[in-house]
Parts: structure tokens; C-alpha cells; sequence
């Protein structure tokens, strides 16, 4: 499915599922222009790519202060991410979603999968999954699944 990050935030958001104030920007005026109107004290500078391991690959920064954000942003704009998901090839950062910088207690990860064998929607959940690691986690303990909830 390609969405970018800041569409599937606004989704949740008009689910009132919380997530943190952000907007996208194209230029580093924008960029700047989105920080300035933020409430927190730190902002996040986001690459926005169909595409996933942004972090590690340097497209997710953060701006300890606002005026941090527009260097961050010439930074990232234009740069080539080559992350896993992207191939070789890399995807150019053409925007980038500008976030309230949150205090993270803890981080997990959910995804829902069209499985073909069950003909179902399935739920996995583990606590281990994103930038910082390196392969999808094998033990049961760490994830979880359930196929019965959805169809
Ligand atoms: N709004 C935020 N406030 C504070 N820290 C953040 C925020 N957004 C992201 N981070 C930090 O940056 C890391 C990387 O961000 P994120 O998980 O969104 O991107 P990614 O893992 O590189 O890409 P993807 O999740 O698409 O694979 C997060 O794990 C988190 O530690
Ligand atoms: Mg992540």
C-alpha cells in the first residue's frame, strides 16, 4: 500500500487515534514554517518514502531546538535513502513530515497482513521490530499473532 507516514497519521487521526501534531512540507521554508507552529520544544524531521528503516538510513532526525529544522530539512530533502525496503536504487526525499518531538515510555509494533493461507486478516504484534533491529524476531515470545478477529 503506498501511503506516506503523514497520510496514515491523518487517517488515525480522524479516528481519533492519538498521534503526535505534525504536517508535511516540500521546501525547508515549509519545514521551518510547519516546526515554528509546533507546541513542542523539539521537532522531528521525517523523510517521507514508501519505504521503511528511515532512521537508520538517516531520514529521521531530530531537532533539539526549531532553528535546528532548517538545516535538518536541506539535509534530508533531495537525499537518496537507501534503507532494506528501497533496493539498491535507494528513493529520493522529495517531503517530509515535520512531528512533535515525543517523550517514547515504549515502543511496539502492530501490523495487520492480508494472510492468503487463512483467508484472514492477521494481527501481529512484537515488541521488537523497526530501525533497531536487525530481522523480524523468530521467537513466539516476542511476537504474537491472531487471525481470528478479522475477516
Ligand atoms: N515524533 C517523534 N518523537 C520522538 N522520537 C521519534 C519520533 N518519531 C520517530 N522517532 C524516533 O525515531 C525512530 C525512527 O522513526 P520511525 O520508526 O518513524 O522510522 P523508521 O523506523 O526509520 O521507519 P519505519 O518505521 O517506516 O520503518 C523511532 O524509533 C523513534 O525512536
Ligand atoms: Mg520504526
Amino acid at each position: 500500500m503506498n501511503i506516506h507516514e503523514y497520510q496514515a497519521k491523518a487517517l488515525f487521526a480522524k479516528y481519533q487515534i492519538p498521534v503526535p501534531n505534525g504536517k508535511v512540507a516540500f521546501n525547508t521554508e515549509e519545514a521551518q514554517a510547519a516546526a515554528n507552529g509546533l507546541e513542542s520544544a523539539v521537532a522531528v524531521v521525517k523523510a517521507q518514502i514508501h519505504a521503511g528503516g528511515r532512521g537508520k538510513a538517516g531520514g529521521v532526525k531530530l531537532a533539539r531546538k526549531k532553528a535546528d529544522v532548517t538545516p535538518l530539512a536541506e539535509e534530508i530533502l533531495g537525499k537518496i535513502l537507501i534503507t532494506p525496503q528501497t533496493g539498491p536504487q535507494g528513493k529520493e526525499v522529495k517531503k517530509l513530515l515535520i512531528e512533535e518531538g515525543v517523550d517514547i515510555a515504549k515502543e511496539l509494533y502492530v501490523s495487520w497482513v492480508a494472510d492468503r493461507a487463512s483467508t484472514s486478516i492477521v494481527l501481529i504484534a512484537s515488541t521488537e521490530g523497526g530501525w533497531r533491529s536487525k530481522r523480524w524476531p523468530r521467537t513466539p515470545r516476542k511476537r504474537s499473532s491472531s487471525s481470528r478477529s478479522i475477516r
